[in-house]
């Protein structure tokens, strides 16, 4: 047996006493999946994963997608995606640099965005380093009514290219020109509903959301600082402290995420993979 224990009034439970490196039965998975839909992040306590295993895991809820930061996936196994504040005895950084360092949901700038993502903490500093998760749903759900209407039906531009504005080349190394290739534009709405609960939730992402289409720029700008402030109000928030071997798996439809960066003398290196989603509707 296994405990499902909530973590705050926001969003977010643990799963104490579940292994993981073992396949799960279909009444097991069924559990799992279900308490993922109801609770959009699960953090399974405890967990020694080989690649092999953290992989076969999450596959169960779809295919998985590697990145566009491909020197950064782990070798043999390009399903995974190494984040790491760490570098190689080359001078090279470990992993992806930085990672996460404003409110986002994983491949949002491209067209078919990430379900989810498991990351699995095989390092971590002694303090810093939190990841902070936000419940879009119940943001959507406290917007006035005036806002709700006056958001109805609108879309806007996502790029990852974006990003580059937050970020020095000494932090994260820039995009190639054939990567840059991989992630033009695209467009998303910006409330989704969620292709298995059903729910609205607001889709916006501080990292990558660059203009409402069909809007003055300075009014897309101000809408756009407005729901994102909104959104991460500490009552819609969970925040994380990681424990070492905690698998993470959070809801990228219905929720974003910050990672904190952790102190600079302290490694923090993990292991994510990205289970491939649906075109937001
Ligand atoms: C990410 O945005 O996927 C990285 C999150 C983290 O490092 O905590």
């Amino acid at each position: 047996m296994f405990e499902i224990n909530p973590l705050s009034e926001a969003l977010g439970a643990e799963v104490v006493g579940l292994d993981l490196a073992k396949p799960l039965g279909d009444d097991v998975f069924a559990t799992v999946h279900q308490a993922h839909l109801a609770h959009q992040v699960l953090v399974f306590r405890d967990q020694q994963l080989t690649p092999e295993q953290h992989i076969a895991f999450s596959k169960r809820f779809g295919a998985l997608s590697g990145h566009v930061f491909d020197q950064f996936l782990l070798p043999d196994y390009p399903e995974i995606l190494k984040v790491s504040n760490k570098k190689k005895e080359d001078g090279e950084f470990a992993g992806l640099p930085q990672a996460g360092r404003r409110w986002h949901s994983d491949l949002a700038y491209t067209a078919t965005p990430s379900l989810g993502s498991l990351l699995y903490a095989l390092e971590i500093p002694p303090e810093g380093g939190d990841t902070l998760f936000n419940n879009m749903y119940r943001a959507y759900e406290a917007l006035s009514d005036d806002t709700k209407s006056r958001i109805e039906g609108l879309k806007a531009e996502f790029l990852l290219g974006s990003g580059r504005k937050f970020y020095t080349d000494a932090e994260r190394p820039a995009l190639t020109a054939e990567q840059l290739a991989k992630v033009p534009p695209v467009h998303h709405p910006i409330v989704r509903t969620h292709p298995e609960t059903g729910r609205k939730a607001l889709y916006v992402s501080q990292a990558h959301t660059v203009r409402i289409l069909d809007m003055p720029e300075a009014e897309s700008e101000a809408l756009l600082a407005e729901l994102t402030e909104h959104s991460v109000q500490p009552e819609f928030v969970y925040r994380h402290k990681w424990r070492l071997h905690d698998l993470v798996f959070w809801d990228n439809r219905c929720c974003m995420h910050i990672a904190e960066p952790p102190p600079p003398a302290y490694g923090r290196h993990m292991h994510r993979t990205t289970v491939v989603g649906d075109r937001p509707y």
